[in-house]
C-alpha cells in the first residue's frame, strides 16, 4: 500500500530494504530500466510473498517523443490522434519499465490563472470525457496484460480546477450540483472505459480534503459507480492531511485517508508506519485493508506483472521511431488554432518571398516548446521552429534571426532595436512569442495572464517597422491577447506544441499544411473576466449589445441613472476575445441546411441532428463541426448551451458533406434540484457550426409533461 520515490540515485539501494520487508508494493519516477529490472528481481526474489511493483511515471503528454500539452491535444478536437498520441508514450515508457502512468487529468477548469490548465482537457465536460477515454484506451491498449500497456490514472478526482483565485492547491468550494453536472462526468467516463487507477486531488472540497472525501472516494466512486480500481493518493497529501487541519497526527491522517478510499500511499510514509499499529488496536476494520491491498494486487494480476511478457525492461532504442515522429508532428499540427489572418497574410509563399525575419524568445528554444510535465523529453530531438524554417526555405529564402529577449520573461534592451531593424529588411515577420514551460503546469500559478515581461513592447516595436507581422505563440495557457491582436496581422496559437511543433508550425506558415486546431477554453479579452466560458447560465438579466456601454463611451454630460443594467463589465463588455470551439482556417467553411428528426422525441428514443457543411474555398482543409444544445426550461436553470457532439472532416475545395449527430434522449439529461439524473420534457434547441456561437440553429421537444418546477403538490 506504499508508493516509494526513486527520483535520485541508484533506487536498489535505498529500496531494496523496505521492497524486501514488504514496506514497497510501487516505485515513483524510476525509469531506468536496468535500475527497474533490479527491482522487479528483488521483489520477485528476495520478498516474502514474490510479489511485483507498480512503476509509476507521469507520462503527461509523451515520453521520451514529446507530443503536445493536454491543453494543446484538446485543440485538436481529435480522439483517435490524441489515442494514438497516448498509445506511442505508453509504447516508449513500458520500454523503460514503467507500467502506470498518472494520466489523464481531467479536471474541468474554466480559470487559465492556474497552471495545471496545461495538463487539462479544457473547459467542457463533453469534450474533456471524449479525449480523456481516448487518451485511457492509448494508455492501457488492447489488454493491461500487454508488456507494452501502462495504467492509467484518472486525476485528480474532484473539483481541482475550481481552486480559489486559480491559485494551486488552494480551496474549492462546489456544490454538489454542480460537481455532478460539470466536474465529475470526466471521471465518470473514465470509469466507463475501464481506467485503471484513479487519484484524489491536493486540494479540500467543501472542507474535506480529497484524499479523506469519503464522499467522492467511496460513496460515488465505489457505491455509484462500481469503481474497482485502485485509487493512489497524490504527493503526501495522507500526511498533509494534518497540514490541511483535519487529521491530528499521521496515525488520524493514515485512518481518515484508508477508510475514505485512497488504497495506496504515495511518497508518504503514514501507511507504512501506522495502519498495522491502528488495526492491532482496533482502531481501522482490517477488512479495510484487505480490500485496499485485494485491489492493488488485482491490479497487478491484470497488468501480467505475475507473467514473464513484461520482464526484463529493453530500455529504449537509440533514435525515437519514425511512427513516434510521425504522430508528434501530426499531433501538433492539428492543435494549432489559427486565430488572425488579416489580408490573408498567411499562408506565406516561398517563391514571392527574399527575406523573412525570425524573431522572439521562443522561435528557437528546444525545451520550453515541450512545455510542462516533461521529464524524459529530449530536447535534442526538438524541432524549433526555426530549423524548421531555414530547412524549409533552402536555398530560396534569407532568413534572418533575432531572438531580441533572452527568455519569455526579458526586458526592452539593445535585442530590440536589433529586431526592429531586421525587421525593416525583411519582407515578412515571424514572431515567437509567450511563455516559457516552467510558466504553466504544478503550482506555476499566474495572476496577470498577458505576454510574460516586456514582449507587448516589442510587438509594439516591430509593428512600427511597417512589414507584416505573424504572431505564432507558444504557451500553456489562453493568454490575454487583446493587445497584442492590435499590432499583428495573424496569429497562430501553438500551445507548448512539443518536440516536432517546429516542423508543424512551419509547414502551417509555410502553407503546406493547413490550420485546423479549435479552442478547448476561452479566451478572455482581460483576466478580469475569468471564470468566463461559453457553458455559462443565461441569468435574469442577460447582455446584449443594446444594453452594454463600454467605459469609454459613458457620456459625461448625460445624467446617468444606471448604464445597462444587465450581465457585463463596463471595461471588457461581456465577449471574451475568442470563444470555445474557435479556430480559423485556410479555406471557408460554409453551414446550411440544418435539420432534426424527428421534431418531438419520445423519452428513450433517439434523435438525429445534421446539417450540410461546405467549404467554400480554394484549398482543402479539415472543419471541426460543432453540435451544441440547450434545455430552454428545466428545474434548476440550464447553460445556455452545451457541446453534445463533434466531429472532424476533411473537405476539398467546393466539397459539401452532411453530417449528423444521432443523440440519445440521455444526452439531454441532467442533474436537477433534487440531484436525481434525468431528462426533462419541453422545448430544446440545437445548433451546428464551427464553434460555441455557432448561429444555424433548429427547435425539437422533448415529449412527456414538464413538472411545474418549484410547485409542490
Ligand atoms: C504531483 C501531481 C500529480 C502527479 C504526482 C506524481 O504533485 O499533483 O498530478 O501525478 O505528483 O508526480
Amino acid at each position: 500500500m506504499a508508493q516509494r520515490d526513486g527520483s535520485h540515485g541508484y533506487p536498489p539501494d535505498y529500496l531494496g530494504a523496505d521492497i524486501r520487508a514488504g514496506r514497497c508494493g510501487a516505485v515513483i519516477n524510476v525509469v531506468d530500466a536496468s535500475a527497474v529490472n533490479e527491482l522487479q528481481r528483488i521483489a520477485r526474489q528476495e520478498s516474502r510473498l514474490g510479489i511485483p511493483l507498480l512503476v509509476g511515471r507521469d507520462v503527461i503528454h509523451g515520453f521520451r517523443t514529446i507530443l503536445p500539452i493536454p491543453l494543446g491535444q484538446a485543440a485538436t478536437w481529435n480522439p483517435g490522434l490524441v489515442r494514438a498520441g497516448a498509445r506511442m508514450a505508453a509504447e516508449e515508457a513500458a520500454a523503460a519499465g514503467v507500467n502506470w502512468t498518472f494520466a489523464p487529468m481531467l479536471d474541468i477548469t474554466r480559470d487559465p490563472r492556474w497552471g495545471r490548465i496545461a495538463e487539462s482537457l479544457g473547459e467542457d465536460p463533453y469534450l474533456a470525457s471524449r479525449l480523456g477515454e481516448a487518451m485511457i484506451r492509448g494508455f492501457q491498449g488492447k489488454e493491461l496484460a500487454e508488456p507494452d500497456a501502462l495504467a492509467a490514472c484518472a486525476k485528480h478526482i474532484a473539483g481541482y480546477g475550481a481552486v480559489e483565485g486559480g491559485r494551486d492547491y488552494a480551496a474549492t468550494s462546489i456544490p454538489e450540483i454542480d460537481l455532478r453536472n460539470v466536474y465529475l462526468p470526466p471521471f465518470q467516463a473514465a470509469v466507463r472505459c475501464g481506467v485503471a487507477t484513479m487519484m484524489p486531488s491536493f486540494s479540500e472540497l467543501n472542507g474535506v480534503p480529497a484524499t479523506a472525501n469519503r464522499f467522492l472516494l467511496t460513496q460515488v466512486l465505489r457505491e455509484e459507480w462500481g469503481f474497482d480500481g485502485v485509487v493512489v493518493s497524490d504527493w503526501d497529501s495522507v500526511c498533509q492531511l494534518c497540514v490541511h487541519g483535519t487529521a491530528g497526527d499521521k496515525a488520524h491522517a493514515a485512518l481518515l485517508a484508508v477508510t475514505a478510499g485512497t488504497d495506496m500511499e504515495m511518497t508518504g510514509d503514514a501507511y507504512n508506519e501506522h495502519l498495522g499499529e491502528l488495526v492491532a488496536l482496533g482502531t481501522l476494520d482490517p477488512c479495510t485493508v484487505d480490500e485496499a491491498v485485494a485491489r492493488i494486487l488485482r491490479l497487478k494480476f491484470r497488468l501480467g506483472l505475475f507473467d514473464a511478457r513484461r520482464s526484463p525492461a529493453k530500455g529504449l532504442p537509440a533514435r525515437p521511431s519514425r511512427a513516434a515522429i510521425e504522430t508528434a508532428r501530426l499531433a501538433a499540427e492539428q492543435s494549432v488554432v489559427l486565430l488572425k489572418n488579416n489580408g490573408p497574410v498567411l499562408p506565406l509563399s516561398i517563391e514571392q518571398l527574399d527575406t523573412v525575419a525570425v524573431i522572439g524568445p521562443l522561435a528557437d528554444a528546444p525545451w520550453e516548446q515541450l512545455g510542462t510535465w516533461v521529464f524524459d523529453g529530449d530536447p535534442g530531438e526538438t524541432v524549433t521552429p526555426l530549423c524548421a524554417i531555414e530547412s524549409l526555405a533552402g536555398g530560396h529564402l534569407k532568413v534572418r534571426h533575432v531572438p531580441a529577449m533572452v527568455h519569455s520573461r526579458g526586458r526592452a534592451g539593445p535585442g530590440f532595436d536589433e529586431a526592429v531593424e531586421t525587421a525593416r529588411n525583411s519582407d515578412v515577420v515571424l514572431l515567437f512569442l509567450g511563455e516559457e514551460a516552467i510558466l504553466s503546469g504544478e503550482a506555476h500559478c499566474r495572476a496577470d495572464i498577458g505576454l510574460p515581461g516586456d514582449q507587448l513592447e516589442l510587438v509594439r516595436q516591430l509593428h512600427s517597422a511597417g512589414k507584416p507581422v505573424v504572431a505564432v505563440i507558444m504557451a500553456g495557457r489562453p493568454l490575454a491577447l487583446t493587445q497584442v491582436l492590435d499590432h499583428v496581422d495573424a496569429v497562430l496559437f501553438a500551445w507548448h506544441p512539443g518536440t516536432m511543433g517546429g516542423q508543424a508550425i512551419a509547414e502551417l506558415l509555410f502553407g503546406l499544411r493547413c490550420p485546423s486546431g479549435k479552442l478547448p477554453v476561452t479566451f478572455p479579452r482581460m483576466v478580469g473576466q475569468v471564470p468566463i466560458y461559453y457553458s455559462q447560465k443565461n441569468t435574469g438579466k442577460p447582455p446584449s449589445p443594446a444594453e452594454v456601454v463600454h467605459i469609454d463611451d459613458i457620456d459625461p454630460q448625460a445624467a446617468q441613472t444606471s448604464l445597462g443594467m444587465v450581465s457585463f463589465h463596463l471595461d471588457a463588455g461581456y465577449r471574451p476575445l475568442f470563444p470555445f470551439g474557435f479556430g480559423l482556417s485556410y479555406t471557408q467553411f460554409h453551414y446550411g441546411d440544418i435539420f432534426v428528426r424527428p421534431l418531438e422525441v419520445s423519452p428513450g428514443e433517439r434523435i438525429t441532428i445534421g446539417a450540410e457543411v461546405t467549404n467554400a474555398g480554394a484549398v482543402a482543409g479539415e472543419e471541426v463541426v460543432q453540435l451544441y444544445v440547450r434545455d430552454v426550461v428545466g428545474s434548476v436553470t440550464r447553460p445556455v448551451r452545451e457541446l453534445k457532439g463533434f466531429l472532424r472532416v476533411q473537405l476539398e475545395p467546393g466539397e459539401k458533406r452532411r453530417v449528423e449527430f444521432a443523440l440519445d434522449t440521455d444526452a439531454l439529461a441532467f442533474h436537477g434540484a433534487d440531484l436525481r439524473w434525468a431528462a426533462e420534457p419541453g422545448e430544446f434547441r440545437a445548433w451546428i457550426g464551427g464553434d460555441s456561437d455557432a448561429e444555424l440553429g433548429v427547435n425539437f421537444r422533448l415529449s412527456g409533461t414538464p413538472a411545474m418546477a418549484g410547485v409542490t403538490s
